[in-house]
């Protein structure tokens, strides 16, 4: 996996960008972009697969202190993160050290819908097993909006390219979800090095990120191109 190093600049800077929408595309580009997700999700699965448990959690470890002392974490409030499952790069250090020093954190409940509710996160105790393999908390959970009031939101990716487009695990739940996020809250994707790369297939629901934790990098700022600007 090719890794370009200057198109994305490293920066400390949580720019906030007006979501692009691959407006105009056709039926069939549309159907070529699904089919060239699954194509590389399983190339990057397949990839992660090969990783050692000890390198998710080296690489967990570096992502979670980028993303403990960039400003905008030591700032906000609430921070919406989510609970690593299989594969990922670690967060439960990073969620657990986020809440030790006072962060309020709130987390992913899986809603039968595909859409993400959201409950507080209160310490490693506090989270249930839940859909599909992943780990949830037991709090009561606080609607679809919560995540709109989050100063800082932290997402899964497989990998995110240049543009900022992002490839999730094809539930199209953090598409969703980000949806309701301001454009002007840093939205991060914690990947592992090799995953931010030169393109990524997106389809007009696709919410891209302006921002990603990469353990050897630390945070990458993206310049997601702007396809539309309306002036009201
Ligand atoms: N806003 C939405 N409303 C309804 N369905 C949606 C929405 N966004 C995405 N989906 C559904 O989710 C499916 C998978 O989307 P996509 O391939 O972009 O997932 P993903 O970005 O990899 O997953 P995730 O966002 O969960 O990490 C889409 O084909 C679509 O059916
Ligand atoms: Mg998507």
């Amino acid at each position: 996996m090719h890794e370009p190093g200057s198109e994305a600049e490293r920066a400390g800077v949580a720019a906030g960008q007006t979501a692009r929408q691959p407006a105009g595309q056709t039926a069939r580009q549309t159907a070529g972009a699904a089919a060239g997700k699954a194509a590389l999700r399983a190339e990057l699965l397949a990839a992660r697969e090969g990783q050692s448990a000890a390198q998710r959690t080296a690489a967990g470890r570096l992502n979670r202190d980028h993303v403990l002392s960039l400003p905008q974490a030591e700032m906000a409030g609430t921070v919406a993160a989510y609970v690593s499952v299989g594969t990922e790069p670690d967060t439960r250090g990073l969620i657990y050290a986020l809440w030790k020093r006072g962060t309020y954190v709130i987390v992913p409940v899986l809603r039968p819908d595909g859409d993400l509710d959201w409950a507080s996160y209160e310490g490693p105790e506090s989270l249930v097993p839940g859909p599909k393999g992943l780990l949830e908390p037991s709090e009561p959970v606080r609607g679809t909006d919560a995540v709109a009031r989050a100063a800082l939101v932290l997402v899964p990716a497989l990998a995110v390219d240049t543009s900022g487009n992002r490839l999730g695990r094809g539930g199209g739940s953090f598409d969703r979800a980000l949806a309701r996020v301001g454009p002007r809250v840093p939205v991060i994707a914690l990947l592992n090095d090799g995953e931010l790369i030169d393109h990524v297939p997106a389809e007009p629901h696709d919410r891209p990120v302006p921002l990603v934790a990469l353990p050897s990098r630390g945070i990458v700022s993206i310049q997601i191109p702007l396809r539309e600007v309306r002036y009201h």
